[in-house]
């Protein structure tokens, strides 16, 4: 019997910024298309090709490719202001943009009224406050789950106008019961009426381009042998379910999440490339437990230039961490594991990497749902660097012993292999095995 076509999927296993957007562009060329599954603007997803260096947050990144397809499935949520920016940033042909965007009907909106409640709840919750990118993201998916969201293909309708104005109302209430107005806070540096009215002008460019029912779509083409990869954000550790809630985002990240955001069947899903840092970061507030606060932890923010695509806040980081990614990889039915940002630990003579978690006296494998962080202290090893430039390997292989120790570690320790290596973020700077 012939093999069914399935759509492979790639996400990230830690906190988000692990160069998924990289090696989505990498993988491209075998693929005709592409499909982001959930998430928004929150993402910032950068690539670097030909001297030229873009940063794409709701469009997936495969739009740099003449010949492939770019969905925006219907897990994703939209911010039709930063979305038109986006498109006035990419230096693609229209023409060529709208043969090859298309963007799911039931995509939800992020309105102006998310945007201020979003800042509006992380301003009220003070110290606590989840490092939001301040995007509308929860926002958003609340009004998604309780039934009151706007979507994109319901934004033609004749009364679409009054349904957005009692939505914006009952955001107005929300932030005033918080005690704040519309005029506390400034929206990607503007006023909110100034915002909102180039947020309808980004609307209107939107109902321009090709919008399709994608969950139909998506299936049809897998079933005429269309190549897919679905195209993850943030990264499994910022899960609604499975992170370090509440420091997380509010949609499905895990390979789970294509299912839903694309209207795919779980026996639809064919690999699922995990990518990983060869270290940890993240940004915004949350447990972290190989975190560094020392010169390490700055030597490694520095050369791996570790400030946010999106925000620019600089990230945290720490030691890479085995049982979280080991945790991610089950959570995700990982195939295949991409490590990135290999060459920032080649200034280094020494380093370490954490095998298990010492809680309260006791030896623990994986995070537990709560914890007190405090008491909660990584196990860790050294390990030898390879402590030289990696710009003349050609493949994985020929890397460095130490380098190659490294990998064995971590592929033992997770039970998955290691395909591919980036080693710079350049397109070019990727390495395969053989
Ligand atoms: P994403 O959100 O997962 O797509 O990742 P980001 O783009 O937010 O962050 C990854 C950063 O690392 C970007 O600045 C990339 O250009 C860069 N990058 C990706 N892979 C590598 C690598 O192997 N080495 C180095 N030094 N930088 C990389
Ligand atoms: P990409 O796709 C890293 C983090 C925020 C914050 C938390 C909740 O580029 O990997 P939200 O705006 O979703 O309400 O923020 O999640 N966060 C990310 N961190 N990379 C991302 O996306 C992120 N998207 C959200 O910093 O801690
Ligand atoms: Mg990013």
């Amino acid at each position: 019997m012939k093999q069914a076509n399935k759509a492979d999927v790639l996400l990230g296993l830690q906190w988000g910024d692990e160069g998924k957007g990289k090696i989505v562009d990498v993988l491209t060329p075998n693929y005709q298309l592409i499909a982001r599954f959930q998430g928004g603007p929150n993402a910032g997803h950068t690539l670097e090709f030909e001297n030229r260096k873009y940063v794409l947050h709701t469009i997936p990144s495969g739009i740099f490719h003449a010949g492939s397809k770019n969905l925006i499935g219907s897990g994703v949520v939209i911010d039709p202001y930063i979305f038109s920016q986006e498109l006035d940033h990419l230096d693609i042909d229209q023409e060529q943009l709208r043969q090859s965007l298309l963007i799911s009907a039931r995509a939800h909106l992020i309105t102006p009224g998310h945007r201020l409640l979003d800042a509006a709840n992380e301003a009220s919750k003070g110290l606590k406050k989840i490092g939001s990118t301040l995007k509308g993201i929860g926002p958003t998916y609340t009004d998604k789950i309780a039934r009151s969201g706007l979507r994109l293909g319901d934004s033609s309708h004749p009364d679409f106008e009054n349904i957005y104005q009692q939505l914006k109302e009952s955001h107005l209430r929300l932030v005033k019961g918080l005690g704040y107005s519309k005029d506390d806070f400034k929206i990607e540096c503007m006023p909110f009426d100034e915002y909102e009215k180039q947020w309808f002008e980004g609307l209107h460019r939107i109902q321009q381009l090709q919008l399709v029912e994608s969950e139909v779509y998506i299936n049809q083409a897998l079933d005429s042998g269309v190549k897919v990869l679905a195209e993850g954000a943030q990264g499994t550790l910022l899960d609604i379910d499975f992170g370090s809630y509440p420091f997380v985002t509010s949609s499905n990240t895990i390979a789970a999440g294509a299912c839903t955001g694309l209207g795919l069947a779980p026996t639809r899903i064919g690999e699922v490339f995990g990518i990983f840092k060869a270290y940890c970061t993240r940004v915004g507030s949350g447990p972290f437990p190989t975190e560094l606060f020392d010169a390490d932890g700055e030597n490694l923010r520095k050369s791996g230039n570790e400030f946010g695509s999106t925000t620019g806040r600089p990230r945290r980081c720490g030691w890479l961490d085995l049982p979280a990614l080991k945790y991610s990889v089950m959570l995700n039915g990982v195939s295949q594991l991409i490590m990135t940002k290999v060459d920032v630990l080649s200034e280094m003579k020494q380093f370490k990497v954490c095998v298990g978690y010492n809680y309260n006296g006791k030896l623990v494998e994986f995070l537990p749902s709560s914890y007190e962080p405090e008491k909660l202290k990584p196990v860790l090893i050294d390990f030898k660097g390879w402590h030289c430039d990696l710009a003349s390997f050609k493949s994985i292989e020929e890397l460095p012993a130490e380098l190659h120790a490294y990998l064995r570690l971590i592929e033992d320790f997770v039970k998955v292999p290691i395909e591919i290596v980036s080693t710079g973020p350049d397109r070019t700077q990727t390495l395969f095995r053989k």
